[in-house]
């Protein structure tokens, strides 16, 4: 990617989706230091891409890009959902699939009374059974979701399911599917008209390669 004009500050999830995140970038045309992957450093300057990319926690992503210390983000549409922060969504990267899914134990059955749903996306699962119709006690829990279920914390859980592996080695199933989920370009509102060139630019090196993986 040739240099742009105005620089970009990009904000990356650390985690799962940053090693598909690089590999896309560098698809895309971005020459990222080999380092990139295993530094502790938090800010990493990519002069030549006219890009600073700041590492974040993934739920921190949509923050630093609406309060514009940030002009772009890549994040999960699970993220994006929950925190609900005020930024434009520009593109479907198409990495990281999963989906978003209720599951609980196998034999579990609706006995009338309120059921407490345990997740660390209160927002997407409050909205689900709000939609449905039915009334839940959402408890919020940071991780290790599928430990609520078994013992005995709630009846039922709202969480990622990516390979399955998890739920499957503590014994619980997929009830209902809430939603697809993959990672997400965004940009803040400010930035996407001020450096609307520069962004443009990566919007396509980023469409040319997502459309080529999806042939
Ligand atoms: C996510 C998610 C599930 C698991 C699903 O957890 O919350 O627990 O991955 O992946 P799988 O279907 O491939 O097994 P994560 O690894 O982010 O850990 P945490 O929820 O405990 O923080």
């Amino acid at each position: 990617m040739s240099r742009q004009q105005e620089k970009l500050i990009v904000a990356m999830p650390k985690g799962r989706i940053f090693e598909e995140a690089a590999d896309l970038l560098r698809r895309a045309g971005v020459n990222l230091p080999p380092e990139f992957e295993d530094s502790r450093k938090l800010i990493i300057p990519v002069p030549e891409a006219g890009m600073d990319f700041i590492l974040a926690k993934p739920t921190d992503v949509p923050t630093y890009v609406e309060y514009g210390v940030a002009d772009i983000g890549v994040v999960g549409k699970d993220v994006l959902l929950e925190e609900d922060r005020d930024v434009y969504e520009l593109l479907d990267l198409n990495i990281s699939k999963c989906k978003m899914a209720v599951a609980g134990l196998p034999d579990w059955k609706d006995d009338g009374n309120q059921p407490r749903v345990a997740t660390k996306f209160p927002r997407i699962a409050s909205k689900f059974f709000r939609e449905k119709g039915q009334q839940v006690e959402v408890i919020k829990l940071n991780g290790s979701i599928e430990l609520a279920p078994i013992i005995g914390l709630a009846d039922r859980i709202v969480d990622i399911v990516s390979t399955g592996q998890t739920l499957k080695e503590n014994g619980l199933v997929v009830h209902e599917e809430i939603l697809p989920i993959s990672t997400r370009l965004i940009a803040n509102r400010v930035s996407y008209r001020m450096k609307s060139e520069a962004i443009d630019y990566v919007y396509q090196k980023f469409a040319s390669v997502v459309e080529k993986k999806e042939d």
